[in-house]
């Protein structure tokens, strides 16, 4: 049971009012555009400010108490508050918070990082995933001496506009589906930056290699998410990955994972649980034990772009906030009570909650599938066969957005935070808070069923 459970604080409360959240919201449009600084923390019709945090529970200002299965986006692995990190983050504030000077906490983390992670021999730290996978591109030209980047249509990687190209296309945007275009997502991109990354179709064997090949001469580097594309829906097929291993390897390209969310999933990474080891590997998220993190890591001689043994490294990174002394020694203390036994009672944990959700769409009568692996799951309502960015875009527009935004509301009315109908645990949690989760599911898609 979550700590704030047995400390006797009482059941979710789902019905405080929202006068506070309301208010604070036209105070912040007064000093940011529509009062917002995070696009993924747009809530109609305004956000509930949060108050405090306590294990699995998130409280907001108005009172309403939520179980927290968004986890700051998956960033949170111990839930909130959780003492040894706080202790750490404490003993580090009153010591020294920053310096120009490394600390040793940038060396146990990268240690720790190192000796876990089957790719990674040599690890620099970023302030963010997005930043990661910046510095992933820039690290992929430099020891390729090529320029192009290819990604998967449909796949995340934070905010660098490279990267984002094709994220989010339209239909009309798609172009050949063996060949896809590549679209810009923030308006303004520069057709020259879309040029620079080839678009893939995943799990589409035949045509991505037939891609890779063709492109074999420019392209540096091909960077996935190994677990999923578009917030844990379509996962990516062992045999595709191979076959991406395979190529890469053949060709001279640089296979990068995308492991920023997905090295959640267990004591390895994804790349553990797939026995499939990439060249380069960007982190994030949950290596920072809720502070802001990101870092890239790989083998020694892809790594080798930043050594300065010989010279002038090839790519001169730095950055005023990176591998400051607060989030290595958050990240070391979060990341150190996740022992391969821990690992195995979170998951069990979050595979309850699979089966659960499982049951409950059987029993509802519920077309559609269970996905998931490790902490993350989601239950997705519809039976078109997800293998693809397309197929998803298509089941989006013909009624899934709008059945998960009911979802979403519906499970907020039964105290639920869910990362859009999307579950991400945190250790914080045990059977009971299944139960609860469980129990509010139910009702919530009861209640769907019959609007
Ligand atoms: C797979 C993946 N890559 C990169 C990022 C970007 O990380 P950050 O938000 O820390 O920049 C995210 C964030 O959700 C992500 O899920």
């Amino acid at each position: 049971m979550s700590e704030s459970v047995t400390g006797g604080a009482g059941p979710a409360v789902t019905n405080a009012g929202v006068a506070r959240s309301a208010a604070l919201y036209q105070r912040a449009r007064q000093v940011m555009p529509s009062g917002y600084t995070r696009q993924m923390a747009v809530t109609q019709p305004h956000p509930a400010y949060v108050a405090s945090g306590q294990g699995c529970w998130v409280t907001d200002v108005d009172g309403n108490r939520r179980i927290d299965w968004v986890n700051n986006f998956a960033s949170l692995l111990h839930g909130h508050n959780k003492k040894e990190v706080v202790d750490a983050i404490h003993n580090q504030a009153a010591t020294v918070m920053l310096s120009v000077m490394p600390s040793e906490w940038e060396i146990k983390l990268a240690e720790l990082l190192c000796e876990r992670i089957p790719s990674v021999e040599r690890v620099r730290f970023m302030n963010s995933g997005t930043e990661a996978n910046l510095m992933a591109t820039k690290a992929v030209r430099a020891y390729t001496g090529k320029p192009r980047i290819a990604k998967m249509e449909g796949g995340y990687h934070g905010q660098y506009d490279l990267l984002e190209a094709s994220f989010q296309p339209r239909p009309d945007q798609w172009g050949d589906a063996s060949a896809p275009r590549s679209v810009a997502y923030s308006v303004g991109t520069p057709q020259s930056l879309l040029d620079e990354v080839l678009v893939l179709p995943l799990n589409d064997i035949e045509a991505s290699r037939a891609l890779l090949r063709r492109h074999a001469h420019e392209l540096a580097g091909v960077i996935l998410d190994p677990l999923r594309l578009q917030l844990g829906v379509v996962a990516p097929r062992h045999d595709y990955l191979a076959m991406l291993r395979e190529e890469t390897a053949r060709l001279g390209i640089v296979l990068v994972f995308d492991e920023v969310l997905c090295l959640r999933v267990g004591y390895h990474g994804t790349q553990g649980l797939h026995g499939i080891t990439p060249d380069l590997t960007t982190m994030g998220k949950i290596i920072g034990g809720g502070l802001p993190i990101g870092a890239l890591g790989g083998r020694r001689e892809f790594m080798s772009v930043f050594e300065i043994d010989a010279g002038d490294p090839k790519i001169k990174h730095s950055g005023t906030f990176t591998a400051n002394a607060m989030t290595m020694a958050a990240g070391f203390a979060s990341m150190a009570l996740m022992t391969p036994e821990a690992f195995d009672r979170f998951n069990a944990v979050n595979l309850r909650l699979r089966d659960g959700l499982e049951r409950i769409r059987v029993d509802l009568g519920i077309a559609g599938v269970v996905h998931g692996a490790g902490s993350l799951s989601s239950l997705l309502m519809t039976d078109m066969p997800l293998n693809n960015y397309r197929v998803l875009a298509m089941a989006m527009g013909s009624g899934l957005a709008a059945k998960i935004e009911t979802y979403n509301k519906l499970l907020l009315h039964e105290g639920i935070y869910s990362m859009r109908g999307g579950f991400i645990g945190s250790t914080a949690m045990a059977d009971d808070d299944i139960d609860f989760t469980l129990a509010g599911v139910k009702r919530a898609l009861t209640r769907m069923q019959s609007l």
